[in-house]
């Protein structure tokens, strides 16, 4: 089924960025979606409007109680023109994953995807055309009733905003450098760290400020349990090239499903590369660094896209990653997955879907 909605149209429009130095999600588009859910009602009301501030009961519970969660994916405008998406379904699964985690209703994945492909349509004059740039679209629900008892609201709000970005991490393919974090801990299983949640945010700031303050970029999360098995990265998933093999972390129920993360084991495949997808600790990782078999680390994500790292301190070890330089695996990786979604390479997997 083919969802539609109402336009109103912004008389106020934006200045369009220059693509040139655009940060990450600094820049709002002139427009949003917004639709209401209540009980016995479902969701309804979907339609697109001006962007701008929302008026919010002090007593909605996702203000008390965090029942929120949110999705991360892009735009790109190919050479031709086309504009398009990249694997927006998965998001709606894993949306309805998360929103099953949390007690939010589902949506139906038409629904949601038809209205991000709504919302870009209308704004597509903002996707940015430089190296690395892409529009970002942030879709999220949150729980909107007045009511100060735990339990699950009777009304939310879904939304969608965009955001014309450049590379998550401001050096572009510049390697970055990550802390091994061996005091707090992201996720356990049982808990919500598969859900793509607010939460799971809020409560990595104080390590990420922590390894900002010694000039490390971001988090590399180790388990909740043990501290010694490699999870994810504060924004990203983690890949590592260890001798001929690429390794990538189990899902385990603590991290974090990637679609870049499929989408990279899934080339792995194709490619013919030996990729696992298994327990990897923080040992294991030092043992390789130190018989030099530890040719490359990167992180993957939409809003990261393929980013390398060359650096990681651990208890005060540090590993000097491919001599900082960004690797084999990671360029492939990046020039592929980049050039799909741009159109600059024929989808070969199946991947994009246009906004028409
Ligand atoms: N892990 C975390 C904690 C993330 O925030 C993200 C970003 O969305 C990812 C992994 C990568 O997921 P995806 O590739 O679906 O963007
Ligand atoms: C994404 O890559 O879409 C993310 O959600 C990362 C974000 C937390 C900046």
């Amino acid at each position: 089924m083919k969802y539609e909605f109402p336009v109103t149209l912004n008389p106020n429009p934006g200045k369009k960025p220059s693509s040139e130095g655009l940060r990450f999600g600094t820049v709002f588009t002139d427009h949003m979606f917004t639709m209401d859910y209540d009980e016995g009602i479902g969701w309804h009301d979907g339609k697109i409007v001006p962007y701008g501030p929302i008026s919010l009961d002090p007593a909605a519970c996702c203000l008390h109680y965090g029942q929120e969660m949110f999705e991360g994916l892009k735009a790109y405008k190919t050479e031709s023109g086309r504009v398009q998406l990249f694997r927006p379904y998965m998001n709606a699964k894993r949306t309805n994953r998360t929103n099953d985690r949390l007690c939010i209703p589902e949506i139906d994945e038409d629904l949601f995807v038809d209205a991000i492909k709504a919302l870009v349509k209308v704004d597509q004059d903002w996707i940015p055309k430089g190296e690395g740039t892409a529009l970002y679209i942030r879709p999220f629900i949150f729980a909107t009733e007045p009511f100060l008892g735990v339990r699950q609201s009777k009304q939310y709000k879904f939304m969608v905003i965009l955001s014309p970005v450049g590379p998550y991490f401001v050096n572009g393919l510049a390697p970055t450098k990550m802390y091994v974090e061996d005091v707090y801990v992201r996720a356990v299983k049982g808990g919500t760290g598969e859900a793509k949640c607010a939460g799971n945010y809020g409560g990595s700031l104080k390590a990420q400020e922590i390894a900002h303050q010694k000039g490390y970029e971001q988090i590399l999360w180790l388990d909740g349990i043990h501290q010694k098995y490699i999870e994810e990265i504060g924004a990203a998933n983690a890949f590592f090239v260890i001798g001929d093999e690429v390794v990538t972390s189990e899902l385990n129920g603590s991290i974090l499903p990637g679609i870049t993360r499929d989408s990279i084991i899934a080339l792995c495949k194709y490619k013919g590369y030996k990729v696992s997808e298994r327990k990897i600790s923080i040992d294991e990782l030092e043992d390789a660094y130190k018989k030099g078999e530890l040719r490359e680390m990167f992180a993957s994500g939409t809003a990261a896209i393929v980013s390398p790292v060359g650096e990681l301190l651990y208890k005060g070890d540090v590993m000097v990653i491919n001599n900082n330089e960004i690797g084999p695996v990671a360029k492939e990786m990046y020039d592929t997955i980049y050039g799909i979604q741009t159109g600059k390479i024929e989808d070969f997997m199946g991947w994009t879907e246009p906004v028409e």
